[in-house]
């Protein structure tokens, strides 16, 4: 998969990429590292801001320490992965105490989990001791009684968005899930709750079966597909979207080129994260997505403000 990530990425001159002010921050790019990729550890962080990322984004948080789902929890499937990690992380206390020790380089969200508005909201509280901002995980599909399952109902987003919002000063986010038929609701609901912004999407419900065994092949028999092969969920997600949400969209799902960066964009994404394409395109994908999107945008002659959204134009 590695020569398709950059077979269009061509060399632009001295530019290194689009600087973009969002959500009150300043970032050197839109291009941020996902949640659950390598942002396990804040050295795992800083290498990603190393590597080119403009901001990034922790593994989710809980409360508790937790170890997670049995292996396999991460399989290769056709153009993406499928995880069932169940959120496995060091507790959002240890976390931001050693976060606080790291000069990260870029902005920081700290992204949480949790079971109702009031965890939400301790969660915040103490992830704000070392964080820029906080993402709010409601759209993980593969663990009981967090993410998706506290994320599908709008009335629930919304007082969990509203919750976290009182307890920090910081910008709040709301990761969506794709695996609803509301997600539009249910960004509008984030929105009423304060949201500074959405992002979308989260991995997509899936599963798969070895032929061999006859088994399910994840050890918790279903997970969240992610990768190039969920690319038009997000591009979709994200311009239903822009249709209905005045907050900025953080677009995630399948980037890997500066085309699917683009498209996204245009679907009204003010931001990207990347995620699988860390690992089956290697680091310099932050690099070299940045610099096929400046040269997109020299080409266009266009900045990355009139390109967000601009598929909606009549
Ligand atoms: C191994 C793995 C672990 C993930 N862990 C998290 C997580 O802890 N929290 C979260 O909100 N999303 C998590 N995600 C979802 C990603 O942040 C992202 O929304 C999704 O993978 C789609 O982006 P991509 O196609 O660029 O990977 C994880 C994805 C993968 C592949």
């Amino acid at each position: 998969m590695a020569s398709s990530c950059r077979a269009t990425v061509k060399t632009v001159g001295n530019r290194t990429g689009t600087s973009t002010k969002l959500l009150g921050l300043k970032f050197t790019n839109p291009l941020f590292l996902a949640s659950g990729v390598m942002g396990t550890t804040p050295g795992g962080l800083k290498s990603a801001v190393d590597a080119g990322a403009g901001g990034v984004v922790t593994k989710s948080l809980g409360l508790e320490a937790r170890k997670g789902h049995s292996s396999p929890n991460v399989v290769g499937v056709d153009c993406g992965y499928l995880n069932a990690m169940g959120l496995p992380n060091p507790g959002v206390e240890y976390f931001t105490e050693e976060l606080s020790k790291v000069d990260v380089g870029a902005p920081v969200f700290a992204s949480i989990f949790g079971e109702d508005p009031d965890q939400f909201a301790k969660l915040t509280e103490i992830a704000s001791g070392a964080a820029d901002g906080i993402e709010l995980n409601l759209s993980c599909p593969h663990a009981e009684k967090v993410g998706s399952a506290v994320g599908t109902d709008p009335d629930l987003v919304e007082r969990i968005v509203s919750k976290a919002v009182d307890a920090t000063d910081l910008p709040v986010l709301a990761k969506l899930t794709p695996n609803t038929d509301r997600i539009v609701d249910i960004g509008r609901a984030a929105e009423s709750g304060g949201a500074a912004g959405v992002v979308a999407i989260n991995t997509v419900s899936g599963m798969a079966i070895d032929v061999e065994t006859k088994r399910p092949v994840l050890g918790n028999v279903t997970g969240g597909l992610s990768g190039r092969a969920i690319h038009p969920v997000a591009v979709k997600a994200v311009y239903d979207l822009y249709e209905g949400l005045s907050v900025p969209i953080i677009g995630v799902g399948g980037v890997e080129t500066p085309e699917t960066a683009v498209e996204l964009i245009l679907a009204g994404a003010s931001a990207l994260q990347i995620g699988t394409a860390v690992a089956t395109c290697e680091l310099s994908v932050f690099r070299d997505v940045d610099r096929g999107l400046a040269e997109y945008l020299s080409q266009e002659d266009l900045s990355l403000e009139d390109l967000v959204g601009l598929a909606h134009r009549n």
